[in-house]
């Protein structure tokens, strides 16, 4: 799962992990952060989620990062706005109104380039990273975000019924890649709609990590 996976998928528009809505359990259990007006939220790997529109819809300010640029063209095309564009260091910042996005990889962004936010919003990123990268993006996220307060949504799934990406991760997961910094608590749980090609029963899970 290098950056020319990733390319690849967006450039052939294989793209099963994007929601035509935003995620219902982002929906129903995000108020749970008690977070103020305006917060800034931060969207690690944030390809064009609907989500951000939520977000917006909801008052909020928004900052994401994607590797690929043309997921990001897509995303601000769909929001319906014409984002300036300028370098950011390594990365290309996307900006209009109240949504940024800084295009690269997200390693390259630092707390300076991020500035701040109040909260993190995690779907379908954690779960995107095989095993032996999730402890180094935890600890990046938390490091630039100064351990930011996340709203983390994954998956669990009987992994031998497939591979992932989407990789399943359950609770002990979440706690062994965030527990060193976070306290981990399990907010929600549901059946994925749709489910997962050629998985078995598969549960979206949603974790808050103060
Ligand atoms: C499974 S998708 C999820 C996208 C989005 N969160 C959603 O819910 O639709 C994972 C995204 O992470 C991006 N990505 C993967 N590695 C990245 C990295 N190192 N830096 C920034 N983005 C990355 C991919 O291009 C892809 O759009």
């Amino acid at each position: 799962m290098d950056a020319a996976f990733w390319h690849r998928r967006w450039e052939s528009n294989e793209i099963g992990f994007h929601q035509g809505e935003a995620n219902a359990l982002l929906v129903r259990h995000f108020a749970a952060l008690l977070l103020p007006e305006h917060a800034r939220i931060f969207v690690p790997l944030c390809g064009k989620t609907r989500d951000i529109a939520w977000l917006l819809s909801r008052g909020y300010r928004v900052v994401g990062a994607e590797l690929s640029r043309l997921a990001v063209e897509q995303l601000f095309e769909e929001l319906g706005v014409e984002p300036e564009t300028s370098a950011s260091g390594p990365l290309l910042r996307f900006a209009a109104g109240e949504v940024e996005v800084f295009v690269g990889d997200v390693f390259d962004l630092t707390a300076a380039m991020l500035g701040a936010v109040a909260a993190v919003y995690d779907r379908a990123a954690l779960v995107a990273l095989p095993a032996g990268l999730r402890e180094r993006y935890a600890a990046h996220v938390a490091a630039i975000t100064r351990s930011a307060p996340q709203f983390l949504i994954c998956m669990e799934y009987d992994q031998t019924t497939r591979q992932g990406p989407p990789f399943s991760i359950d609770g002990a997961e979440v706690t062994r890649v965030h527990g060193a910094r976070y306290q981990v608590t399990e907010l929600a749980r549901a059946a994925l709609e749709g489910g997962l090609k050629g998985a078995g029963p598969v549960q979206e899970t949603v974790w808050l990590l103060r």
